[in-house]
């Protein structure tokens, strides 16, 4: 009942950051269609995200959730210690031995202009919006009881505890490059812990449907934040969202069609606003896996953890249907065509599609079996190994367009790893093709 209850919590408060602003956000939340309705088991419906429970109880369920979070972390140490026995945390990278990359040349003497002239340490701000994916969730966890607590400093979008010796991240890596750089999770917490968090906004069970959200909420973070310049300071933002779309909510709409328009709808909605309000900002928007590739990846699952990946991808099983199968292809297609879209281009202003995913279970695989050290103990969520990982390889994309196969080599953090060089010293801002 417990874990049951925590599953409730984390589900109902989704991209709902500050009890402070319940109010604002209720009415952010009307104004985007996402409707306030009683709360049953039964009535899974369209856009249940919020709802009269969430609007009464939010308070309790995020002190709930908040509990199990900080009683978790006072054992931080021993969770630690037990995933890297298991081999799901990478290797630490011992003193003597340097970054590969030579950092001399990586930020410019000049603040640049020019999106296109933006070295790794040009960038001031990172902020990462997702699902639990960059929230953290379960990336350490041992069991059902811990299985919510969000280790949002590990995500490899938008965590920097530690550094990038014990924790490759994103953020970790441009960190070197400036070491002013602001914005990544400091630690592990809920978004609400607005100070450890900062503007790693994740939340378990966020669908695309909620991003306008998640884009208010980092606006007006910017806006109230003194550290931030919102003209001056160059922003990177990342951007991974869509699996529960994909697992959840696609199957349980009526209408694909319907879906669809209201999944397009929202992605436009978050761009327009992010390019309305944030100047100079450099999006990394990583697609989720194509349809074919998802189902590859249940298929691939070690047979212990197949059975968790159909609890918490519950369409899977229904993609034998024409109709759906071929909605969660033109889901695909329809995130790329907005995020390629010439509004969203200019001098200041850039969306970075990443397909570092279309092959993903390649890169976890060995001898076509995906490797446990690669997943949390949960088997869906990525462990600390798996986000150095993907660190590693969105690194090298932002760099220059990775090779698809993602080859077993790359399963080491530090293998294949990329640096700016004289020849190619500037972030990619033209996204891949597909
Ligand atoms: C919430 O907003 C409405 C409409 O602006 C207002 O009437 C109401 O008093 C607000 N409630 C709280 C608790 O601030
Ligand atoms: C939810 O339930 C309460 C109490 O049963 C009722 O007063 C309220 O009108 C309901 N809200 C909606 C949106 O149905
Ligand atoms: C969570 O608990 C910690 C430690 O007790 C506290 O500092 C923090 O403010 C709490 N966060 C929320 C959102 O209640
Ligand atoms: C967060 O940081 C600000 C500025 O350093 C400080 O004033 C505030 O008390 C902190 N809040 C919490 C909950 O620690
Ligand atoms: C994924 O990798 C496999 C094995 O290397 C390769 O055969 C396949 O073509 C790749 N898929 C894509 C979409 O590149």
């Amino acid at each position: 009942m417990f874990v049951l209850l925590l599953f409730l919590s984390v589900s109902l408060t989704s991209a709902r950051p500050d009890p402070a602003i319940v109010n604002q956000s209720t009415q952010l939340l009307r104004r985007h269609g996402a409707k306030g309705v009683n709360f049953t088991f039964l009535n899974f419906e369209n856009g249940l995200y919020y709802t009269e429970l969430d609007t009464n109880l939010r308070d309790v369920l995020l002190q709930l959730r908040n509990f199990t979070q900080q009683s978790v972390l006072t054992q931080f140490d021993w969770v630690r210690a037990r995933n890297m026995e298991e081999g799901r945390m990478q290797q630490p990278v011992l003193n003597s031995d340097r970054f590969p990359c030579d950092l001399s040349e990586g930020r410019s003497a000049e603040r640049p202009t020019l999106i296109s002239q933006l070295r790794p340490g040009d960038i001031d701000i990172v902020a990462a919006f997702g699902d639990s994916g960059n929230s953290g969730t379960g990336i350490m966890s041992l069991g059902p009881l811990d299985a919510y607590v969000d280790y949002r400093g590990y995500s490899y979008l938008g965590g920097g505890f530690e550094t990038w010796r014990t924790a490759l991240t994103l953020p970790n890596i441009l960190k070197l490059y400036n070491p002013q750089l602001y914005g990544y999770a400091v630690g592990h917490s809920l978004t609400a812990d607005k100070n450890v968090s900062c503007f790693n906004l994740a939340e378990a069970m966020l669908n695309v449907q909620d991003l306008p959200f998640q884009a208010h909420v980092l606006i007006e973070r910017f806006r109230s934040d003194p550290k931030v310049n919102i003209r001056q300071h160059w922003k990177m933002l990342s951007i991974q969202v869509g699996a529960n779309d994909l697992c959840s909510e696609l199957c349980n709409w009526p209408d694909t069609d319907a879906f669809l328009r209201m999944e397009a709808h929202q992605l436009h909605k978050t761009f327009r606003l992010l390019k309305d309000n944030v100047p100079r900002l450099l999006i990394n928007y990583i697609v989720l896996p194509d349809i074919d590739e998802l189902l590859n990846m249940v298929r691939k699952a070690p047979s212990h953890c197949a059975q968790r990946m159909s609890f918490f991808c519950n369409c899977h099983i229904k993609y034998d249907q024409q109709m759906l199968y071929n909605a969660a292809k033109r889901f695909l297609h329809l995130q790329l065509s907005i995020a390629s879209s010439p509004e969203f281009r200019s001098d200041d202003f850039a969306i970075v599609t990443h397909g570092i995913l279309r092959n993903v279970s390649n890169l976890w695989s060995e001898n076509g079996i995906m490797q446990k050290r690669f997943f949390a103990n949960d088997c869906v969520h990525y462990s600390q190994l798996g986000h150095a990982v993907l660190a590693k390889t969105l690194w090298n994309n932002m760099l220059k367009p990775n090779n698809v196969q993602l080859p077993e080599a790359w399963q080491q953090p530090f293998n294949n790893f990329l640096c700016p060089n004289p020849n190619r010293p500037f972030l990619r801002t033209v996204g891949d093709q597909f």
